[in-house]
């Protein structure tokens, strides 16, 4: 058994033999070693200008076993003349027999055509006394060569299915420049010692090997979703949005539904669709809190960077007591020129506690500070979010929005449309279209759709409209400070991104860490 390539010091073979024989082919000097790891060995000694090797792209010639068996035995029709010259006479249904199904259905024919045979009555008989087996002889010097000097007999083995013809790469090593007998030693450490004194200056240093493909490295990867989320955090920050503080997942019923004028009757509140927690049993009342405000203020000392700093900005705290009361009017009575739902409007139901079900619970605090000192502003925030539903290949339990707010006098719808189709395309999507919608804080509402060139058809991508007034004149903003929002999962755009069609392999106990590590660093986008 010869050596395995790993156990052969292949560059000490190579200079061997180049010391008694050159040019040395790869092909018959090194037959059994794969030519990669043979390309190996000749680049480490290229580099060094010990060798010179040029590239052979060659065709082979490969019998099939067919091809083998013809080789050994002769042909179909060699093996039908030589059994009809050895019985004189052979009764055509007794052929078979004799030579083998095989050979006796594609051996007759050819032996006819070749004028070797010929039918007495029922029977086959001579008609050549000596034949020359072609098929045989080509055959046998495709395999002592490989090859075959008649190209169109070639064309013809190939056609009958008795050669195949492979792709091999092999190569023509000379010895190069630097050629000697050994590997000279090569030192791979520059150390002081040589700096001080002259030996830097003689010292064989081992060149370094471009070429080596370098071993695979068993590093952290950024998870796709944190990929996605950071061009979608690059593309609001270049528009001058601010992130919102989001660390907290579980909110009051108030900041997640009453705040946002959601009924209290309203499906989405179900068991169905919402986590409640039980422990504890009850929130605050929205109030000032320290820890809450200091978010805000780090989050707002963003937000002044982008006014001129000549701009004072007035402050009128904000009041908890009153924004409470006047939820509860918008949603029981109706209050701001609305007539609201006018349902008894429970406390109980407003401070269960939930795990949040949109990032849109943040924006409402974001917004009720706001009104501290209205005025135009751009808000975004991309977090977790939970929802009671099944899962399955696009749903789960736990899932990103992305959330972009807008804050400014004088918005309009076609505005909103018009910064959704920039922000999109940003994200590779063009050609939106919008459908009306309903959500119980936005009127009017869009459902966003973009055209999926890979899968062909329009998918739903997020959901977006224009803030109530029931919404924001509670918290105290200026009727005509108009407020618009939009909000998708980050999901949906990072599976469209990553080919990715079952959502538990990207999120979840299933998703493969094998699979996060081997996603390209840069993903290069094409149609
Ligand atoms: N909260 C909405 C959702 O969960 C998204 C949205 C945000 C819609 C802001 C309008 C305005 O789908």
């Amino acid at each position: 058994v010869p050596l395995q390539a790993q156990d052969r010091n292949l560059t000490q073979e190579v200079l061997d033999l180049l010391d008694t024989k050159s040019p040395l082919q790869t092909s018959d000097d090194f037959s059994a070693i794969s030519q990669r790891d043979i390309k190996a060995a000749l680049d480490r000694l290229a580099s060094r200008s010990m060798v010179e090797f040029v590239t052979n792209d060659a065709e082979e010639a490969v019998l099939t076993k067919e091809a083998e068996t013809i080789v050994a035995d002769g042909s179909h029709e060699f093996r039908v003349w030589a059994a009809v010259k050895d019985a004189g006479k052979i009764p055509i249904k007794e052929l078979a027999k004799v030579v083998g199904a095989e050979s006796a259905k594609v051996g007759q024919g050819n032996a006819f055509k070749h004028k070797w045979i010929k039918k007495d009555g029922d029977s086959l008989v001579l008609v050549a006394n000596e034949v020359k087996d072609t098929t045989r002889e080509l055959l046998q010097e495709v395999q002592e060569t490989k090859s075959l000097s008649d190209a169109k007999a070639l064309t013809d083995l190939k056609k009958r299915k008795l050669v195949t013809l492979t792709k091999v790469i092999t190569y023509t090593v000379t010895k190069g420049p630097k050629y000697a007998k050994e590997m000279p030693v090569e030192v791979t450490d520059l150390t002081s010692d040589m700096l001080v004194g002259d030996a830097w200056k003689t010292t064989n240093f081992k060149p370094y090997n471009f070429n080596a493909l370098g071993a695979s490295q068993d590093a952290g990867a950024l998870h796709p979703l944190n990929k996605v989320r950071q061009e979608f955090r690059n593309i609001f920050f270049n528009q001058g949005f601010v992130e919102m503080p989001t660390g907290h997942f579980v909110d009051s019923g108030f900041w997640n539904f009453d705040a946002l004028f959601v009924p209290q009757q309203h499906p989405a509140r179900d068991m169905q669709d919402t986590f409640f927690i039980s422990d504890p049993p009850k929130a605050d009342k929205p109030r000032a809190d320290p820890e809450t405000e200091a978010q805000l203020n780090a989050m707002e000392a963003g937000s002044k960077r982008l006014f001129a700093s000549s701009e004072t900005i007035e402050t009128k705290p904000r009041d908890y007591e009153k924004y409470w009361k006047d939820v509860q009017a918008v949603h029981q009575e109706g209050a701001f020129g609305s007539i609201g739902y006018r349902y008894p409007w429970s406390e109980d139901e407003c401070l269960r506690l939930v795990l949040r079900t949109h990032t849109t619970a943040v924006s409402t605090w974001v917004l009720h500070r706001l009104a501290e000192n209205p005025r135009p502003a751009r808000y975004f925030s991309i977090d977790r979010v939970f929802r009671n539903e099944s899962v399955d290949a696009t749903h789960l339990a736990e899932f990103h929005q992305v959330e972009g707010v807008i804050a400014d006098f004088g918005l309009t719808l076609g505005g909103l449309m018009k910064f959704l189709e920039d922000f999109f395309a940003k994200m590779g999507l063009e050609n939106l279209r919008f459908k009306p919608a309903y959500n119980p804080y936005t009127e009017p509402s869009m459902e966003i759709f973009g055209y999926h060139k890979g899968l062909k058809r329009w998918l739903e991508i997020g959901n977006s409209g224009m803030f109530r007034p029931e919404m924001l004149e509670p918290m105290g903003l200026p009727k005509d400070l108009r407020v618009y929002g939009f909000g998708l999962s980050l999901e949906r755009p990072t599976m469209m991104k990553y080919g990715v069609d079952n959502i538990r392999e990207l999120l979840g106990h299933k998703s493969d860490l094998r699979w996060i590590r081997e996603q390209p660093a840069v993903r290069l986008e094409k149609d």
